[in-house]
């Protein structure tokens, strides 16, 4: 997989026109609050230059590259038709937005002009880069190029976290899945998760603080160096990590947690 040819020359330019056409369209077929669906935008472009970034980090072949790119591209596309039709992002409400996304992708057409090999892949990885984990029997390129969608996805998620937990004004319950901000509530199961360095389930949350907890136990599930490097320099999950409080049951863990991306961070 990995060669000396750059990605520099893998040129996406006529996917990326359809998917903002795609996405324009759709917007516009919304009534009501667009500004989700531009967020929604905002992030691929900010998924797809985080995928550019490992890639390049990797020394992917053209070949890979354009793979992981395409699926950057493409991994949320189900996002817009999710919106429009149930006005949430929060699948266990409405659906599954990988699945949504492959759907979409065989109804428009937007692989068309590529190999069945490439569609294949791409779909793939669409379809699986939002499940708690890929399935042992994934065959290699599809797992690589999922991984790929997963780790750019994790770190530009954690911005977005960053952004909404870390400022000084209030921020929208959505955004942590309506956990109650509770300083009495812990996990026992999101706690164990961080000492058996493990990446915390959703479906372990009692609270934001578990929310700020979980995204730190991301950094388990990291596959490529490339990203592992980033996601200590951008320095999200600590400013996530240090806005909890020292009193709360979670701090041990919090600490344990800081400490292991501390010293991560001598060997990065
Ligand atoms: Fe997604």
């Amino acid at each position: 997989m990995n060669s000396a040819a750059s990605p520099f020359f893998v040129d996406i330019s006529s996917h990326l026109a359809w998917f903002r056409s795609y996405a324009a369209q759709k917007t516009a077929e919304e009534t009501g609050d667009r500004s989700p669906m531009d967020l929604k935008v905002q992030h691929t472009m900010k998924v797809l230059e985080n995928a550019r970034c490992i890639v390049e980090g990797e020394k992917f072949d053209a070949p890979t590259t354009r793979l992981c790119l395409l699926a950057a591209l493409y991994h949320d596309v189900g996002r817009f038709e999710q919106y429009l039709r149930y006005h949430t992002f929060r699948d266990r409400e409405s659906c599954n937005h990988g699945q949504m996304g492959v759907r979409i992708m065989k109804a428009q057409g937007c692989l068309e002009h590529e190999s069945p090999e490439t569609r294949k892949l791409v779909m793939a990885a669409v379809g699986m880069h939002n499940r708690f984990a890929l399935p042992a029997h994934t065959p290699p390129t599809v797992a690589l190029v999922t991984n790929v969608v997963r780790d750019a996805d994790k770190l530009d998620i954690l911005r977005i976290m960053d952004e909404h937990l870390s400022g000084p004004d209030s921020y929208n319950p959505t955004v942590v899945l309506q956990q109650p901000d509770d300083p009495t509530v812990v996990s026992e199961a999101v706690v164990r998760a961080v000492f058996e360095h493990r990446v915390a389930a959703y479906a372990a949350l009692r609270c934001v603080n578990d929310f700020r907890l979980l995204l730190g136990t991301w950094f388990f599930d990291l596959h490529f160096a490339t990203c592992r490097r980033r996601f200590l320099q951008d320095g999200y999950v600590h400013n996530l990590l240090r806005h909890m409080p020292d009193t709360v049951q979670q701090a041990a863990a919090r600490n344990y947690l800081l400490a292991l991306l501390e010293e991560a961070e001598k060997d990065a």
